[in-house]
């Protein structure tokens, strides 16, 4: 994915599974563990809303098709995170599932996304400002 947005919020998404995977690890009370599953969820969901949405903008011409990805995705992580909040303690093929879920997609599906942004004439909105709130020259758009 060479999208500057959408790399950062991928690596936010991996950052949040970590965090939950450490909350876990580190057995945190069960409010815990509950607060920081409805911050991924809600990441997840702020995510793909913004993916959707540079896909509209870019012109991308599989937007639906995309978003029907999405919408099953949202209901398999609630799936799994359900499992995690009923055993309330460390498994490792849930908390793998839920990675591989992240992984897969990613580079299956928002590649072809990324591969279309490189050449749309067509540009995300507020594509300048990605320099400026996200950090280094690389992660300017068309890079
Ligand atoms: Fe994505
Ligand atoms: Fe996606």
């Amino acid at each position: 994915m060479s999208n500057a947005l959408i790399d950062t919020q991928h690596r936010m998404q991996m950052l949040l599974c970590r965090k939950l995977e450490i909350a876990i690890k580190t057995a945190q009370p069960e409010q815990t563990i509950q607060r920081v599953i409805l911050e991924l969820k809600k990441f997840a969901e702020f995510h793909f809303i913004s993916e959707q949405n540079l896909m509209h903008e870019i012109g991308y011409p599989q937007v639906a098709e995309h978003a029907q990805i999405h919408n099953t995705l949202l209901i398999e992580l609630q799936v799994e995170l359900s499992k995690i909040r009923l055993h309330n303690q460390y498994q490792e093929d849930l908390m793998s599932r839920v990675y591989a879920w992240f992984n897969d997609h990613v580079v299956e599906d928002d590649l072809k996304v990324a591969e279309f942004a490189k050449t749309s004439p067509q540009r995300p909105i507020g594509e300048e400002l990605y320099q400026e709130f996200l950090g280094s020259p690389a992660a300017v758009a068309g890079d």
